[in-house]
């Protein structure tokens, strides 16, 4: 395992569609591996293998609220409703946040690591998470639809996630 580079905004790997994976072989896997210690390292709830330079369907995802850690191959929404407005960041995007439009509901068909094939439901915030790295796949980044994009410095995050914690729990501020 190993924690990979993050390639930023202005990378022409963030702006390609990625290509469709065939088969999950070990090699793959290694690497899922590797986005998913890269997620966790850098408190990250997702990450599209794009955003380490890998241009396949590949994305991972936390919501660190009970979903868990998955990784998921070829994701493709089937089903989506209701709309949600919320704020996002991106590990490709440090610092800028900014407020997205997304659906609120979602169904998502795709692969799991052994090539197994998985249909997961997901809504609130997981539901934008999914929707947040499917576009990395198609080469679009969250800064072309968010509106209010502001810039927060680390040392102010830290201490805005410190007061949302005390106030209630909340994830929705760490990157995506
Ligand atoms: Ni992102």
């Amino acid at each position: 395992m190993a924690v990979l580079d993050v390639v930023k905004a202005g990378h022409p790997v963030l702006k390609q569609v990625a290509e469709p994976v065939e088969h999950v072989n070990k090699k793959l896997r290694a690497l899922i591996d590797d986005m998913a210690e890269t997620m966790y390292k850098t408190e990250g709830v997702g990450l599209a293998a794009p955003q380490v330079a890998v241009s396949k369907r590949i994305i991972v995802v936390d919501d660190q609220a009970g979903s868990g850690l998955i990784a998921l191959i070829n994701p493709e929404i089937t089903h989506a409703e209701g709309s949600q407005v919320g704020p996002e960041g991106c590990l490709s995007v440090p610092g800028y946040f900014g407020d997205v439009e997304r659906f609120n509901k979602i169904t998502v068909k795709g692969i799991d690591p052994h090539n197994k094939k998985v249909t997961i439901k997901a809504e609130g915030f997981l539901a934008r998470i999914f929707q947040h790295e499917i576009d990395h796949l198609e080469g679009h980044l969250f800064i072309e639809k968010a509106t209010n994009l502001r810039l927060i410095a680390r040392n102010c995050l830290i201490i805005i996630l410190y007061v949302l914690s005390l106030w209630e729990h909340q994830t929705f501020l760490f990157p995506l």
